[in-house]
């Protein structure tokens, strides 16, 4: 076995030992058919190995060239024809603040049209299980920290990504409603801030870390005494490795009816997944410097806003059932930043 892979498959397993507490469903075996919707995208691809790495062998895939995921006609005959008994909903029209606030429309309805015809045509064609992938951000702007489940349709939301706010909250109640209508087991999970192998490190729209790595490595190849961090580096925030948040997707998924039924109610089906603690960008800056091996310092430039002085996720639920991240941040950024410098091509101009 490949050393990556070999190191994956130790990871797995350390993962899978501290994740197991709760009955696991018959329902859903390495021998299903399971449909990933997004297999390219960074959370997709990281469902993929996991899957893979645990033993499912039936795994069904579509690039987005030859199915659009917004054309109802083309998606029910996906499914018809395929007949998924699982499905992960890891497609999503995502992006960061000013791409939200350029293509509103575009988020709005691409994203109401993908997880419609998903969970529609998933119905149809007779699949059982279903995992819809949101986000944090569906919780008020003043949402009390850490957010808990219940913090749900309870204020207004950050303006900038409404639209896109909406539609994932359209997700959980269309998988919430076919689940109460139709008996059948659609279940959600809201992530925290993701980062990973596959993240994007285009400094025109990428998140957090990898603007930050990307930043602190191009300031030390270039012998830079300084690298600057955007806003005053006091924000809170919370980061999950993405191959935990595959881990834990493949958890719910596995769940046993009776499990997830004694964490959820009917109409507050949601589970947030994250690691329970966050640090300050300042930290993270740091954190990153020494992860890099960059001996300047950090500036950090207030003309830019903080945004929210605190975003947090209760992640009691979860952890109660069981399940736990179990990549730190040190390992995951290490990770992150061998994965870029294996990517970098990609990032030069
Ligand atoms: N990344 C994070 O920090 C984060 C945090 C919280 C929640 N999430 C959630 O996790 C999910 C996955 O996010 P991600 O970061 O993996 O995003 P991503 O890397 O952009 O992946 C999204 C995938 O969906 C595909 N897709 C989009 N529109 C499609 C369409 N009309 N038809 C077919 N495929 C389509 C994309 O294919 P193309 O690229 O070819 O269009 C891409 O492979 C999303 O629901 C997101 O809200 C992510």
């Amino acid at each position: 076995m490949h050393y990556a892979a070999r190191k994956d498959s130790r990871r797995l397993r350390e993962m899978n030992s501290v994740n197991k507490l709760m009955p696991m469903s018959p329902a859903i075996t390495p021998e299903s058919l399971v449909y990933i919707a997004g297999h390219n995208g960074m959370v997709g691809a990281a469902i993929m190995r996991n899957l893979q790495l645990a033993g499912y062998k039936n795994i069904l895939t579509r690039p987005h060239s030859q199915l659009d995921l917004t054309n109802q006609r083309a998606v029910r005959d996906f499914f018809a024809e395929s007949k998924p008994s699982c499905v992960f909903l890891a497609a999503a029209r995502v992006g960061g603040i000013h791409a939200n606030n350029t293509y509103p429309a575009e988020f709005i309805y691409q994203n109401l049209m993908i997880e419609a015809n998903i969970i529609d045509s998933a119905w149809r064609s007779g699949t059982e299980r279903l995992l819809f992938l949101g986000s944090s951000c569906i919780y008020p702007r003043l949402a009390k920290q850490p957010m808990s489940e219940t913090a749900l349709l309870t204020g207004n939301l950050e303006p900038t990504n409404e639209p896109y706010a909406l539609a994932k909250i359209a997700g959980i109640k269309l998988c919430e409603s076919y689940s109460r209508q139709y008996g059948v087991q659609y279940r959600s999970v809201m992530p925290t801030n993701l980062y990973g192998s596959g993240d994007n490190f285009n400094l025109e729209n990428s998140h957090v870390i990898p603007a930050l790595i990307r930043k602190i490595h191009n300031a030390k190849v270039t012998n830079q005494p300084t690298a600057e961090v955007w806003g005053s580096g006091n924000p809170m925030r919370e980061f999950l490795h993405v191959d935990d948040m595959a881990n834990a997707c493949r958890f719910v998924m596995e769940l046993a009816d009776t499990a997830y039924e004694s964490a959820t109610k009917p109409m507050l089906s949601h589970l947030n997944i994250g690691t329970g603690n966050d640090v300050s960008i300042g930290e993270l800056a740091k954190l990153i410097c020494q992860i890099v091996d960059y001996p300047g310092e950090i500036i950090f430039n207030t003309d830019h806003p903080d945004g929210a002085p605190r975003k947090l996720m209760d992640v009691t639920k979860i952890q109660k059932l069981g399940w736990q991240a179990a990549i730190s941040l040190s390992e995951g950024l290490t990770q992150t930043y061998d994965w870029f410098l294996d990517h970098q091509d990609k990032y030069r101009r």
